[in-house]
Parts: C-alpha cells; sequence; structure tokens
C-alpha cells in the first residue's frame, strides 16, 4: 500500500509546513513515513540545492537548471523513494517534476522550454516511480508574497512581482495538463488547507494501489 505525495506550487504558498503537518499526522495514523525535499534529501541533491538556489550562482541557462534539478532528482528516487515504497512507506515530497516544467518551462517567457520535452525528462526520471498524487498548493503572487516575507531570499524568490505571477499562471496551467495533480486552494487559513489535504490522502490511501 505504498503512496507517494507531492506538494507542490509558488515559493511561500505553504508547501514545507503543510508537509511537515501531514507527515505528523500520517505518522500518528499508525504509517512509516518518508519526508523529502526537492532539490535535496540526497547528499548529491542537497549540494545541487545549494548551488540551485544561491543568489551566488547568478543566471543560469533554463537547460542547465532543468538538468541539475533533474539530477537531484533522479539521485532521490532511486536511492529514497523507491526504496521507501518498496518498504511500504509512505513518501511526502516538497517539490517534484511540477515546478520543473513551470519553472524551466512555462515561467521562463522566451527563454522557457518546451514543456513536452520536460514532462518527457521527467519520465524518464522518474522511471515508474510516479507520485501517487501532486497537490498544486495555489495561492495568488501577492499572498505567496507576504507569506514569505519574514525570510532571506533564494535565487528564484529574489525575481520580481511578473515573473511569480508566471509562476502562479504556470502552476494553474501545468495541473490541467498532468492528470495526476490536483489544485487545492491554499488561500485558506493553515488548518483548512491542511484539512484539504487529509481528506485527499485519506480518500488516495484507501483506493486499490495504482
Ligand atoms: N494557510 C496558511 N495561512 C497562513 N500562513 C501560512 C499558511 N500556510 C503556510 N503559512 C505560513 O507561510 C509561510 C510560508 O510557508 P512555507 O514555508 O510552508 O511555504 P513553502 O511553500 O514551503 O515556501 P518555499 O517554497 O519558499 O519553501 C510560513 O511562515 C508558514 O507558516
Ligand atoms: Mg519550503
Amino acid at each position: 500500500m505504498s503512496r507517494y505525495f507531492v506538494l507542490d506550487g509558488p515559493d511561500g504558498c505553504g508547501k514545507s509546513s503543510q508537509a511537515q503537518a501531514l507527515c505528523t499526522w500520517l505518522r500518528e495514523s499508525g504509517h512509516r513515513v518518508q519526508h523529502v525535499r526537492e532539490p535535496g534529501s540526497t547528499p548529491v541533491g542537497e549540494a545541487l540545492r545549494q548551488l540551485l538556489l544561491s543568489p551566488q550562482t547568478g543566471d543560469l541557462q533554463p537547460v542547465t537548471e532543468a538538468l541539475l534539478f533533474s539530477s537531484a532528482r533522479a539521485e532521490l528516487v532511486a536511492k529514497v523513494i523507491a526504496p521507501a515504497r518498496q518498504r511500504g512507506e509512505v513518501v511526502v515530497g516538497e517539490r517534484g517534476y511540477l515546478s520543473t516544467i513551470v519553472y524551466q518551462g512555462l515561467a521562463g517567457s522566451a527563454l522557457g522550454l518546451p514543456v513536452d520535452w520536460l514532462f518527457e525528462l521527467s519520465r524518464r526520471v522518474h522511471d515508474g516511480c510516479l507520485p501517487t498524487a501532486i497537490f498544486l498548493l495555489d495561492v495568488s503572487p501577492e499572498l505567496a508574497r507576504q507569506r514569505r516575507s519574514a525570510r532571506q531570499q533564494d535565487r528564484f524568490e529574489a525575481r520580481p512581482a511578473d515573473y511569480h505571477a508566471r509562476v502562479r499562471d504556470g502552476y494553474l496551467h501545468a495541473a490541467r495538463l498532468e492528470p495526476l495533480a490536483r489544485i487545492v486552494d491554499a488561500s485558506g487559513s493553515f488548518r483548512e488547507v491542511q484539512q484539504t489535504l487529509r481528506a485527499a490522502v485519506t480518500s488516495l490511501l484507501a483506493g486499490a494501489v495504482p
């Protein structure tokens, strides 16, 4: 009964805090849980995270970014997610390939990579170990900005408002292209969003193994 749930969405939408609460609730419900984040959660993945998010890295070609994020993901899937699923654990991930479709494809204006190619690359990286569901935590760019306002900004967060508007629109577009994606209104209170996620996860845990 192995499941892999991804929480994705713009910076500040609530992925980390909702994933943390979801993992706590799943553990209290008796599940063994693996909580991972992208890029990261492997030694190579964390090193790539440092490189990819540091403002000191400067501009990278979209194809460079796509391949580096995908490299981190390939390590994570092969070394952490697939083994955890084989052990029957529930995997909860912060971000996944929907991020790559958006940030290196749809939100990248004229430099964006073809979305079909990014989906193909992502399928290759996952090698059959696809998520059970991808929850897009949808919030307006303004609300996301307010929620992340207290923090130091990374290389992506520091971009201008029109970029964040393209990211939000890109996520909504990508979610409509991706059958595994479900759009969750994340503008409500933390508790409301968590209840929506728990309800969806409960029904997916009870359903047939895909
Ligand atoms: N529904 C909510 N209502 C109000 N505040 C929220 C809600 N969800 C999350 N927050 C708060 O918003 C801030 C950003 O949330 P969080 O760090 O979980 O976002 P994130 O999606 O993980 O961001 P990033 O992509 O930058 O890692 C946190 O301070 C969190 O407590
Ligand atoms: Mg986070």
